[in-house]
């Protein structure tokens, strides 16, 4: 049985469609089965699996949205290892059915308080459906008092922060360019290995 991971956050260009393109990449290592929903409208993802290579690793990819969402996690839960699911950015039905057919919601978010207070919706929607939710810092400097800020109220909040986080790294859109993921186009980077990082710490529960 598929373990399904939901990407989302209500707030516009927080990285839900990187982290979840590159995080499905990722888990392919190994000869996983790995399958990539795009549920946003804006179709993103749709966009970067056309540019994907004939030679790249199969990843199954669908976009769907709606009811028709759920009967595609019905179709594919017994052929696959995992399912990442991408959201639009809003906290509205969609990303709802997306977090309620999900065993572990990601909620990405930049180093600022209007992204965490923004994650905030997503945070009740998870826990509405009692489901389990990290956050992941995406963007993050090395230093400085934005980070400090920022990983102080998180501290305060006991909020539930992914220890791997995201760099802020060119790489990523560059991957993103070629229907690739950084652990593809670029496996020595920085980029990559944070990936794989983020990857191997959500590998999923033995007999799931
Ligand atoms: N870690 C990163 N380092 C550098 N650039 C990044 C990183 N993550 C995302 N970006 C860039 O930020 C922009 C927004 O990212 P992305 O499209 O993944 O966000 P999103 O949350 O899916 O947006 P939307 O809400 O519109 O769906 C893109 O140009 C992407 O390349
Ligand atoms: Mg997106």
């Amino acid at each position: 049985m598929a373990f399904i991971i939901a990407v989302a956050q209500q707030k516009g260009g927080a990285g839900k469609s990187t982290l979840a393109a590159n995080l499905a990449v990722a888990l392919l290592a190994g000869g996983k089965r790995v399958a990539l929903l795009d549920t946003d409208p804006q179709q993103s993802l749709a966009r970067w699996h056309a540019l994907r290579p004939a030679t790249a690793a199969e990843l199954v990819f669908e976009s769907s949205s709606g009811w028709r969402l759920t009967g595609a996690i019905d179709r594919l839960r017994k052929s696959m290892d995992y399912i990442v699911l991408d959201t639009p950015p809003h906290a509205d039905t969609d990303s709802r059915i997306a977090i309620r057919a999900s065993d572990l919601v990601l909620i990405p978010l930049q180093p600022s308080l209007p992204d965490l207070w923004a994650s905030e919706a997503t945070v009740k929607l998870a826990e509405d459906e009692k489901r389990e939710h990290r956050l992941v810092l995406n963007r993050l400097p090395a230093s400085g008092r934005l980070r400090d800020v920022v990983m102080e109220e998180l501290a305060r909040r006991k909020a539930p922060l992914l220890k791997q986080s995201l760099g802020n790294r060119s790489a990523f859109a560059a991957a993103f360019a070629l229907g690739l993921g950084v652990t593809e186009s670029a496996p020595r980077s920085a980029a990559a290995d944070e990936v794989r990082a983020l990857a191997s710490s959500l590998i999923k529960p033995k007999g799931q």
